[in-house]
């Protein structure tokens, strides 16, 4: 039977060809209707990520390699979760025997309403990308900043903490995370770019408070907004260390630049939360200008690695993961 008709009629697969496959898709029907697909599976699934879409996800491959290496008898599973269907999944997680759940898009915000109780930074973000099942309830935190911060120690050997950033799309979902990771960590210097300004500024104003103590930058603001303007951005970026993408332009290859190239110098660090096969033109184009550039793959394998932290109270095999991760096409 080909994998096209398996996925169709969503039969349950060899354990080796769930864990090798990467389109196994479960529903939010499968997890509703009491979860009996996943009990059934030889590990049974006990972990998943939610989303729409989901067939692309990354996640299982090197979630189901650290279940395996830390020999813990569970799989972990892609659920395709349509808006309307969101709460009634989160809900259903207690009873189908799951231990918890990942969260991709579009469902962040949605899982933090769905949560009884939610950690600082997943509330201040608005949204949790981390379920855990604690009996009946459910508890909600967000390792996107957290994994965000790993990997650019990683990438670069620097910390946040230490950086004058500037975020590319900081009105999205990732955007907002990422300027509450910022914020959290106090850096040393925060520009909020959006090509919707005010919702760049209405973020501004809410984490101030954050930029308020003394650092050396001199007579700027530590926290600024600016649209995707040319001289705005050009006067931003030399007094940068770090450029941020958290918009999704770049993840077709025939999306334009986002910034002109010319901006890119090669003092900068720019990291590109996009992780599509290959380079994005923003790394094509720091690359070509001699800039340090690294992708989304690090923030994607720490925030993993952190979920598996929360949900087991262990260490991570983060290197077991990281290869899962790196044989992925
Ligand atoms: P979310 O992450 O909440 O789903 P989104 O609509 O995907 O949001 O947008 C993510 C970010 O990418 C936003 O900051 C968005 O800018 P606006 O707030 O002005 O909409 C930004 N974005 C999307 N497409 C863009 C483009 N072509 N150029 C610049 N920024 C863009």
């Amino acid at each position: 039977m080909s994998q096209h008709v398996r996925e169709i009629l969503r039969l349950p697969l060899r354990p080796d060809f769930l864990r090798n496959s990467m389109s196994e898709v479960y529903t939010a029907d499968d997890l509703i209707s009491g979860g009996k697909v996943f009990a059934d599976l030889n590990p049974p699934a006990r972990l998943g990520v939610f989303g729409d879409p989901v067939a692309h996800s990354k996640s299982p491959v090197f979630h189901n390699a650290a279940l395996r290496a830390a020999g813990i008898d569970m799989g972990y599973v892609r659920i395709h979760v349509p808006v309307e269907k969101a709460q009634a999944a989160f809900h259903a997680l207690p009873k189908a025997g799951f231990l918890g759940a990942n969260v991709t898009i579009p469902h962040k915000a949605a899982a933090l309403a769905a949560v009884d109780e939610a950690d600082d930074y997943a509330r201040r973000s608005g949204s949790v990308n981390t379920v855990v099942v604690h009996g009946d309830r459910l508890l909600g935190f967000n390792t996107d900043g957290p994994g965000l911060v790993r990997a650019i120690r990683e990438e670069f050997g620097v910390d946040l903490h230490d950086l004058r950033v500037v975020l590319l799309g900081a009105g999205g979902g990732a955007g907002r995370a990422i300027a509450v990771q910022c914020a959290m960590e106090s850096c040393e210097r925060l520009v909020l770019v959006n090509r919707t300004l005010e919702k760049a500024q209405a973020l501004t104003a809410e984490l101030a408070s954050a930029f308020r103590t003394d650092h050396l930058v001199g007579p700027v603001d530590r926290i600024q907004a600016i649209p995707f303007d040319e001289p705005a951005l050009r006067l931003q970026l030399a007094h940068a260390d770090l450029v941020i993408n958290a918009t999704s332009v770049g993840m077709r290859r025939t999306d334009p630049p986002l910034i002109p190239s010319a901006l890119i110098t090669p003092n900068l660090m720019v990291y590109d939360t996009v992780y599509a096969s290959g380079k994005s033109r923003l790394l094509e184009d720091a690359a070509g200008a001699g800039a340090r550039c690294a992708n989304g793959l690090g923030m994607l394998l720490h925030q993993g690695a952190l979920s598996f932290e929360i949900w087991f109270n262990r260490t991570a095999p983060l290197e077991t993961m990281r290869q899962a991760l790196a044989s992925l096409p």
